[in-house]
């Protein structure tokens, strides 16, 4: 295993469309656990692969407090939507940095697993605000694209602050 390198917002590679998968060969779940790894080590609860800059249909999340349930979405469908619901978001490309976003509040969704065996899953409350989060990112959208300009052009502010005092 390995861990990967998480790209940082406004990294333009944040940007890319990922491709579907073809098929869930052995690179691919590797690509998974290499995923996860970074995951449980940053730690967060979602990450997706366009954030380590591999641009193919690729999600893991732990949502668990024990952080033992892995749960992998590849090449994963919205089928239905319903509702609407506000809640507090961050993002591992993102760091330090929570807003709030309105997004539907339920959402049902097909995927393969690690295993390439397909299942669907009717998501509500913080899984449905997570799988859509990390199905943003393989669409090459960051949670902060939710928010209002003004909000935007803060956060850019922010950013390029924290950027000279760095360098
Ligand atoms: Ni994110």
């Amino acid at each position: 295993m390995a861990l990967l390198q998480i790209l940082e917002y406004p990294d333009p590679r944040l940007r890319k469309v990922a491709s579907p998968v073809a098929a869930v060969t052995p690179e691919i779940q590797k690509l998974v656990r290499d995923l996860a790894e970074t995951m449980y080590a940053a730690p967060g609860i979602g990450l997706a692969a366009t954030q380590v800059d591999v641009h193919k249909r690729v999600i893991v999340m732990d949502l668990s407090e024990t952080r033992d349930e892995l749960r992998v979405f590849i090449n994963p469908e919205i089928l239905e939507v319903g509702g609407e619901a506000e809640a507090e978001e961050g993002c591992l490309s993102v760091p330090g940095y929570y807003d709030k976003v309105t997004r539907p509040a339920t959402a049902r969704v097909r995927a393969l697993n690690q295993r390439g065996e397909r299942f669907n899953v009717d998501a509500d409350g913080l899984l449905a605000v997570c799988i859509q989060h990390e199905m943003d990112h393989l669409m090459g959208k960051v949670f902060v694209d939710h928010l209002s300009p003004l909000k935007r052009a803060r956060l850019s502010a922010r950013l390029r602050k924290k950027q000279r005092l760095a360098g």
